[in-house]
């Protein structure tokens, strides 16, 4: 693999962090009236070469996360409070078209189900060129060659043919490594990979993550890795967030959190990751003892193990913890309270 036949990575016109999620509410109305709130005040700084690993169930709010980094989050939903800066813009408040130069040069989103992004009457070479020509402005001959130094940076096999192929001729491995080229093209300084490699054979999901890590790592460029999938993140990750309806309720570097994690909620993710049912059993509140609770307390309440009567009056914030964790919870595990 030719890691060095990359671009040079886009240079940082700011100091501080590369990326600044604020107090970030997303809110999607419903047709009952009532509004879901997708995000629920996340707060995340992600530092240059930073890779974050983003986990939690469907539904937890992830993709509205990435898509609101992007300053896209799908209509009707809208951002109702709090903000994302990346590299000293602010996304949230940008122009379409300030946002457009932005995405795909310095910020790319790498999702599932590669086939479906690309353009099935383009070929490869076509696809990769298009981007080098619009946001690097090279002329079609130079974009071709770019073009093949990336196929051969995303270890396609025969990459000179499948300059010429069609999305239908590309395996599902094949087509990810494509459209990883695509979000590489630019050498963005921050890669969102959401749930990329689901859906994908697991040798070939591990080979394609090792490489996405490899060039984000070559370029220097900072990642989040999005995926219901923890052990993801402990392969590929400096640290975790752990996502539980729309709010981060543990944030710890990854070793930490394997080693020490303090939420019940992360607990019970992990007890999933080791397979082990007895955890498993010990950190789960039964379904029939799960019960509708009034609003204002933690929204774990219903399903934790550990709750308590304070639980069901005060919501918990998100409190540091000595080391640099974060923990969203009232009686956390390690006993900090
Ligand atoms: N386009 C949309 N319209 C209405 N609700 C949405 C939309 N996208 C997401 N939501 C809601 O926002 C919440 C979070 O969804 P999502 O961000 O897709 O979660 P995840 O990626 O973690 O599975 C869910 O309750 C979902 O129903
Ligand atoms: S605040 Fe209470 S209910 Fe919520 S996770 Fe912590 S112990 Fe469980
Ligand atoms: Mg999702």
């Amino acid at each position: 693999m030719s890691e060095t036949a990359l671009p040079s990575p886009n240079a940082t016109t700011t100091a501080g962090p590369l990326l600044s999620v604020e107090d970030l509410h997303v809110s999607f109305p419903h047709p009952t009236g009532s509004a879901v709130e997708a995000l629920r005040g996340i707060d995340l700084t992600i530092a240059r070469g930073e890779m974050v690993g983003v986990v939690g169930e469907s539904g937890a709010g992830k993709t509205t996360l990435a898509r609101a980094i992007l300053g896209m989050v799908p209509r009707p939903g809208r951002v109702t409070r709090g903000r994302v800066t990346f590299r000293g813009e602010v996304m949230t408040e940008l122009e379409d078209d300030a946002r457009r130069a932005i995405l795909g040069r310095d910020l790319s989103m790498i999702i599932p189900n590669p086939r479906g992004e690309l353009n099935p009457v383009l070929t490869v070479g076509e696809h990769i060129g298009n981007v080098l020509r619009h946001h690097r402005g090279l002329d079609k001959a130079a974009a071709r060659t770019a073009a093949l130094d990336l196929l051969r940076a995303v270890a396609i096999p025969d990459p000179q043919r499948r300059l010429d192929a069609y999305p239908h001729e590309l395996s599902g491995g094949m087509a990810q490594r494509v459209v990883i080229a695509i979000a590489l093209a630019c050498s963005p300084t921050l890669v969102i990979s959401d749930d990329a490699t689901s859906g994908l054979d697991v040798t070939v999901q591990a080979q394609i993550l090792d490489l996405l890590k490899a060039l984000i790592r070559a370029n220097d460029a900072s990642a989040i890795f999005i995926t219901r999938d923890i052990a993801v993140t402990a392969h590929f990750c400096d640290r975790i967030a752990v996502l539980y309806a729309g709010e981060i309720v543990e944030l710890a570097a990854v070793g930490t959190f394997f080693d020490r994690p303090q939420h019940p909620y992360s607990i019970m993710l992990l007890a999933a990751f080791a397979y082990s049912s007895e955890l498993r059993r010990h950190w789960t509140r039964p379904p029939a003892e799960e019960e509708t609770l009034p609003p204002g307390g933690c929204s774990f309440a219903a399903r934790c193990v550990r709750r308590q009567q304070r639980c069901l009056m005060e919501r918990p914030a998100l409190r540091q913890l000595p080391g640099g964790s974060a923990v969203r919870c009232h009686f956390p595990v390690g006993g900090a309270t």
